[in-house]
């Protein structure tokens, strides 16, 4: 894998390559697809459990379907809004992803938004584990995204120090907006 990188995924897989989730709880809070969920759910073994959100039936669906096809049944679903997982999960999260924006070849007018994913973000970091990451993937383009992203950075610069590790990583010389990934640790 090369050192600088050349899009947001490599960063992605790099941490959840790099990263030992054996037995762990992880956390996809915007499954999608369930593209990202695939790679966490295959690091986890069977004792692990893989969390996952998403607003749109569709999406929960080909979710399910991908992680069953692949032979894994160690997750829990949640058709429903990721600023209300404190009702699901009281587990420490090891690995924590928030992939925002729209659901791809679908209604790109259905996207995260400011106010909850700030929320959910809040509310899975209480959950991180002292060697966790939560990992940010932020777009623009969209209605909203830059709304949503400037909410995003507010509260992250804004996180104490003292208590947490907050790295914003961006292709800084490519054109039309490319991703931001936002990386958070505890200190
Ligand atoms: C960029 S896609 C995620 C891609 C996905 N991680 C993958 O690997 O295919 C963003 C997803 O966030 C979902 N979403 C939007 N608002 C949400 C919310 N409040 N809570 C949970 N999911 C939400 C959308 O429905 C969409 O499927």
């Amino acid at each position: 894998m090369r050192i600088v990188k050349f899009n947001y995924r490599e960063i992605v897989d790099e941490v959840i390559e790099n990263m030992d989730l054996k037995n762990k709880c992880c956390l996809d809070a915007t499954v999608g697809r369930g593209h990202d969920s695939l790679k966490i759910i295959s690091k986890l073994g069977e004792k692990g459990t893989l969390y996952g959100y998403d607003i749109q039936e569709e999406a929960i669906r080909d979710t399910k379907k991908l992680l069953l096809d692949n032979g894994y049944d160690n997750f829990k679903l949640f058709n429903k809004c990721h600023s209300e997982l404190e009702e699901d999960i009281t587990s420490q999260l090891e690995l924590i992803i928030f992939n925002l924006g729209y659901l791809p070849k679908s209604d790109k007018k259905i996207t995260t938004l400011r106010e909850s994913t700030v929320k959910a973000i809040e509310k899975s970091l209480n959950l991180l584990s002292k060697s966790g990451v939560l990992i940010i993937v932020s777009y623009l383009g969209h209605e909203n995204s830059l709304e949503e992203r400037n909410g995003v950075e507010e509260y992250l610069k804004n996180l104490n120090q003292k208590l947490f590790l907050v790295e914003k990583r961006e292709f800084f010389n490519q054109k039309n907006n490319p991703p931001i990934v936002y990386l958070i640790g505890r200190r």
